[in-house]
């Protein structure tokens, strides 16, 4: 096992790599703080949404403006903190304007977040948004598996729609909201699974 010490060593050293690789340029140009990641490098679920916005560029962290107040209450509803749970991004510069993750963007920083996982081994990966399920779940529609637990190379993935569109529109809340609440079952199906 990892210790966490040392897993925060290689986290540490992995935010350091994505500046001395010169990633994305012109976003780290434009950006204000590059937005890594924030809870437990031991936490049993990892949450990956988009890119940052304007107060997570501010602030340093993801998921700390009106989503991320969503996300906050919705673990609250499942009787999870922040610090329990793992929070990133696929893009970890601020889109100017919020646009988009470009294809390019978002390949650049793959590896990165791909390491993120190697590192922290969540037993579940839940996925926040359409751009983060096609990372893992290439060719899928949202629309379709949100909800649905899949398997991948041993890994299990919860797509979920993202909490800022979900946010002012009430059906897609209550659907959000739902499915976030199936979480604790499906941890539990992973544990008991490794017993
Ligand atoms: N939306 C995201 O996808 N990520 C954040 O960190 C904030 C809003």
């Amino acid at each position: 096992m990892v210790l966490t010490a040392s897993k925060q060593s290689e986290l540490d050293k992995l935010k350091a790599s994505i500046v001395t690789d010169n990633i994305c340029p012109d976003l780290a140009k434009s950006a204000t703080n590059l937005v890594f990641g924030d809870g437990s490098p031991d936490a049993d679920i990892m949450f990956i949404g988009e890119a940052p916005g304007k107060n997570e560029d501010e602030q340093g962290l993801p998921f700390v403006g009106a989503a991320g107040q969503f996300l906050n209450d919705m673990l609250a509803g499942i009787n999870l903190k922040r610090a329990q749970v793992y929070i990133t991004n696929i893009v970890k510069y601020r889109p100017p304007n919020n646009r988009d993750p470009l294809p390019d963007e978002k390949l650049s920083f793959l590896p990165y977040l791909t390491r993120q996982l190697e590192i922290i081994k969540p037993l579940l990966v839940v996925t926040l948004g359409r751009h983060s399920m096609e990372c893992f779940l290439p060719g899928q529609q949202i629309s379709k598996i949100h909800g649905q637990p899949k398997r991948l190379q041993g890994q299990v993935y919860l797509p979920l729609f993202h909490p800022a569109a979900a946010l002012y529109n009430g059906g897609m809340r209550q659907t959000l909201i739902d499915d976030f609440n199936t979480i604790p079952e499906i941890l539990r199906l992973i544990r008991n699974e490794k017993r």
